[in-house]
């Protein structure tokens, strides 16, 4: 696809769910198992602050782009991940209400930082964030395409959400790709950029994971590490096959729509659209 035209998908819907994540949540609420949980939940905690990182460092060029189609995008990106970034910091508290207090420390940091770097280094912050999003869209895609792998032992309100993130991620996911392309196209700069967030993201991760299984009294079963082997890299684990998905980000000629999805996206909006009452 020519990086110059906006992708298929015009028209963002900015669903806006009530998803209640009421206290009725068990800390352990993937299967009942303490990994897969506690995994998603560094992901999880990292939101907040990451996604408000993603739409500064796209909005830092709305003024440039005169595509009327990729400007809508980009108004529809910016809502989806607002509301994204709202029902994760409702997660969040949920996370401090069960005393993870470091999470919130860490988040006070990489937002100080964030906003810094946003500042001072705007095309490297947009190319961190067509980074991430990318990975964000190779999950989505893990989530979506077969239900019964992980949100099916979910706990409903945390199923839901996931379901719904994943869905507007694969939806979104070549917006900030294309702002990238009009203004900063250098394809060692995007390289470079997902090197490094891809260990950024697996260091800060394994920290929180690691940290809310300590204060679990977890960390050191070797109950807790099969449950994490079998949740990444087992059949049908959250890491396992995306390899090629990951690669492709490094071809000169890359682009998100390369990976086709508008069949699972045709599949799942609906029911989704149903599990939030939008
Ligand atoms: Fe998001
Ligand atoms: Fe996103």
């Amino acid at each position: 696809m020519d990086p110059g035209q906006a992708g298929p998908r015009a028209g963002l819907a900015v669903r806006r769910p009530e998803i209640e994540l009421s206290t009725h949540i068990p800390r352990h609420w993937l299967a009942g198992e303490a990994f897969p949980s506690h995994f998603l939940d560094a992901l999880s905690s990292t939101f907040p602050f990451g996604e408000s990182f993603f739409v500064r460092s796209v909005n830092h060029y709305r003024d440039q782009i005169d595509d009327p189609a990729l400007a809508e995008q980009i108004r529809g990106f910016a809502g989806q991940e607002g509301q994204h970034s709202r029902l994760h910091d409702e997660h969040l508290a949920l996370l401090l209400g069960h005393g993870y207090a470091l999470l919130a420390a860490r988040n006070r940091f990489f937002d100080r930082l964030l906003r810094w770097q946003n500042r001072r280094q705007p095309k490297v912050s947009l190319a961190a964030t067509a980074a991430i999003e990318h990975l964000t869209a190779i999950l989505a895609r893990q989530v979506l395409s077969d239900p019964s792998r992980f949100t099916a032992g979910m706990h409903p309100a945390m199923a839901r959400l996931w379901r719904w993130h994943a869905l507007e991620e694969a939806e979104h996911k070549s917006v900030a790709f294309d702002v990238l392309m009009r203004v900063a196209p250098s394809p060692w700069r995007r390289r470079l950029m997902m090197l490094l967030v891809t260990l950024e993201l697996v260091f800060e991760v394994s920290l929180r994971s690691c940290y809310m299984l300590y204060q679990d009294g977890v960390l050191f079963r070797r109950e807790t590490w099969s449950q994490g082997w079998r949740f990444l890299f087992g059949r049908g684990g959250l890491l396992r096959g995306i390899g090629a998905d990951y690669r492709a980000w490094y071809r000169r000629d890359f682009h998100p729509d390369s990976i086709d999805d508008r069949a699972l996206i045709e599949l799942q909006a609906p029911r989704v659209a149903a599990e939030i009452g939008y």
